[in-house]
């Protein structure tokens, strides 16, 4: 190398590599038994320093594993004091020799070796974490949140987010391999007023004018068709400002899907085939053909939409076989329906006043709850056994197929709010006998959704899905007819009565989505005025399309027996909407609210 320049240009550039692999040779999970004798250097936090005799042991941790560390008092003094003035979590660089251990401990990949440790330098104090680092932690949920960084060190934690990783990649490799192409749609997009509410953004270019955070990329992924991209993927961020609960999170991630040139059995199929590969490459499972279930069957026999069919206790409607004695409560209902527990006829007063609390509670908010137990004896003792003989009681059983020792809970009252209340005490009877297995996957299809829905509130009807999904065709002509029987091309994914999955067949045609706003309450003006971009879209050869979305949060805790969508976010909401470790949302400054034209008027009290 002649020139002086490009010599010393290369000898930085050596000196950087070395310096770089100089912080370690390993990470903390991966020595064994194979490398016992080697000198290694290690970085990582202090997990735990145990003192022992004349040894100092430390757990050293990193986010592949654990790796003890032993340091010896009477062969190494000064690096023991230097050991002992240290504390948890402090960063530290070790160069040692590869030992075998003394006691071996069987749980950890590393656990049959220790480091000798020759040399030690710390690379950052740390002060106390505010709660134990360990996989079952001390520290409380929102303490947790507020450090969500040291949270995340705990192994549970960052196995969930690595879950996550690997659950996004392969999802990306599958739908690639089918010809899916990931394209990035905007964030910051307009307003649309169906739906949740938007979280909006004030545009300081635009005084007075607001975009919207998307709470779904569904206009544009449809516009993707229109601009003949075939089929479309996105693992995307959606914004929703609704009520939160264990499954929903302001912003949480979509598996945006869309498709032209099919009918819904084409994506049913093509993202059966997905889930299929998801469930046999993470849970080694091999699914069945997943069950479809009309939304009709599936109010009808579990009161949900999104029923949990790991169990029975389907609901059998009783009205012909109740509605014939003086109880008024029944007669008066529009529908009498029940299930059956099994083994649970021996049930105590105390434990059946419980179940009729539970109903009673704000959660069901039901009136009350009529129970028959089967006796052994073939005999029957119910709650109503004022209006109803044996007779009675033995022909509900028979209805229910319940036997000796079954016991029957029965609902009344409006035949929607019933199926729902009476869905609610079905999975808490599930949940009391432990029948909601974890580990237990049933999946279904829910199909033929209506494409409307009533509300009494504002008289009007709602999209059930959104305004662009397509009726059945069959059902089109009644769409001004009678719109609330109007089937929709409509589908969600159901997996152990979580809604993993939903999506429909559009509407391409200009003079139908015309028609769907009319009966939507919208005037042509207001739908040009929302929607007007896409229906004038749909004049230049929109194709046939539809799609799906996943809720890719949902999809993490579901296959993770997990409850919490939280435990696979790394930095979620609390269920007011706040980030406490940022903080988020925080007051504004006045300065950046004046350059954006905004007043903000007096809170009132309590809100
Ligand atoms: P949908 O509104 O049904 O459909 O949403 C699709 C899926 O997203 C998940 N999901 C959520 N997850 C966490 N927190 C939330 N707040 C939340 N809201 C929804 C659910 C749900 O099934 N554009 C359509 C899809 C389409 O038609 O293609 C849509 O957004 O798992």
């Amino acid at each position: 190398m002649r020139n002086p320049f490009l010599f010393f240009v290369f000898l930085q550039f050596l000196l950087n590599t070395i310096s770089d692999t100089m912080y370690r040779t390993h990470t903390c999970g991966e020595l064994n038994a194979a490398n016992i004798q080697q000198t290694v250097t290690l970085c990582g936090w202090i997990q735990k320093i145990r003192h022992l005799g004349g040894m100092i042991f430390i757990d050293l941790r990193d986010r592949y594993g654990i790796t003890q560390l032993a340091f010896n008092h009477e062969t190494r003094p000064e690096l023991c004091a230097q050991a002992e003035a240290m504390g948890r979590e402090w960063v530290i660089q070790v160069t040692g020799q590869v030992i075998e251990r003394y006691s071996k401990n069987k749980n950890i990949p590393t656990g049959d070796i220790e480091i000798d440790v020759e040399t030690l330098k710390v690379l950052n104090k740390s002060l106390v974490p505010p709660f134990t680092i360990e996989d079952v932690s001390d520290g409380g949920d929102e303490l947790r949140m507020k450090y969500r960084y040291l949270d995340i060190r705990r192994r549970p934690v960052k196995e969930n987010l690595i879950f996550r990783h690997k659950l996004g990649l392969e999802i990306r490799k599958y739908l690639s391999e089918q010809g899916f192409l990931e394209i990035e749609t905007p964030f910051l997009v307009n307003s649309t007023p169906e739906g949740a509410r938007d979280f909006l953004v004030p545009s300081r270019m635009n005084p007075g004018e607001f975009y919207a955070l998307p709470q779904s990329p569904q206009t544009l992924k449809q516009l993707l068709m229109i601009s003949g991209m075939d089929r479309y993927f996105q693992i995307v961020r959606c914004f929703r400002d609704e009520d939160l609960r264990a499954d929903r999170q302001p912003e949480f991630t979509q598996i945006d899907c869309e498709m032209s040139f099919i009918e819904q059995e084409d994506i049913l199929q093509m993202f059966e085939g997905l889930v299929k590969d998801i469930f046999k490459k993470f849970k080694n499972i091999d699914i069945e053909p997943i069950e479809r279930i009309t939304w009709a069957d599936a109010m009808k026999y579990y009161g949900s939409d999104k029923p949990d069919a790991r169990f029975g206790m389907r609901f059998v409607e009783l009205n012909d076989l109740l509605q014939h004695k003086d109880f008024k409560v029944f007669n008066e209902a529009e529908l009498v329906a029940g299930i059956k527990v099994d083994g649970c006829g021996n049930y105590s007063r105390k434990q059946l006043d419980g179940l009729v609390e539970f109903v009673k509670s704000p959660q069901v908010g039901a009136g009350g709850l009529v129970y028959i137990l089967c006796n052994a004896d073939g005999t029957f003792k119910s709650s109503v056994d004022k209006f109803y003989d044996q007779a009675d009681l033995k022909a509900v059983a028979e209805r229910c197929e319940a036997k000796a020792g079954d016991l029957i809970l029965i609902m009344s009252g409006k035949a929607m709010k019933t199926r729902k209340q009476l869905g609610t005490l079905r999975l808490e009877m599930g949940d009391r006998l432990g029948l909601r297995k974890a580990g237990e996957y049933k999946l279904l299809w829910v199909i033929d959704f209506p494409l409307l829905e009533w509300d009494e509130e504002t008289q009007r009807f709602y999209a059930m899905h959104h305004p662009f999904t397509a009726p059945k065709p069959e059902h089109e002509s009644m769409l001004e007819s009678d719109p609330g029987a109007v089937n929709a091309n409509a589908y969600d994914l159901v997996i152990n009565g979580s809604e993993i999955g939903g999506g429909s067949i559009r509407i391409h045609d200009q003079e139908l989505q015309k028609r769907m706003f009319k009966a939507l309450n919208f005037t042509e003006e207001q739908a040009q005025a929302q929607f007007g971009f896409l229906m004038n879209a749909f004049q230049y050869g929109a194709p046939p399309h539809g799609g799906i979305a996943f809720g890719f949060d949902r999809l993490c805790a579901v296959l993770s027996d997990c409850d919490s969508i939280r435990d696979f976010i790394a930095f979620p909401k609390n269920n007011a909407g706040r980030d406490t470790m940022l903080p988020a949302p925080t007051p504004i400054d006045p300065k950046q609210l004046e350059e954006l034209y905004i007043d903000i008027k007096p809170i009132p009290n309590g809100k």
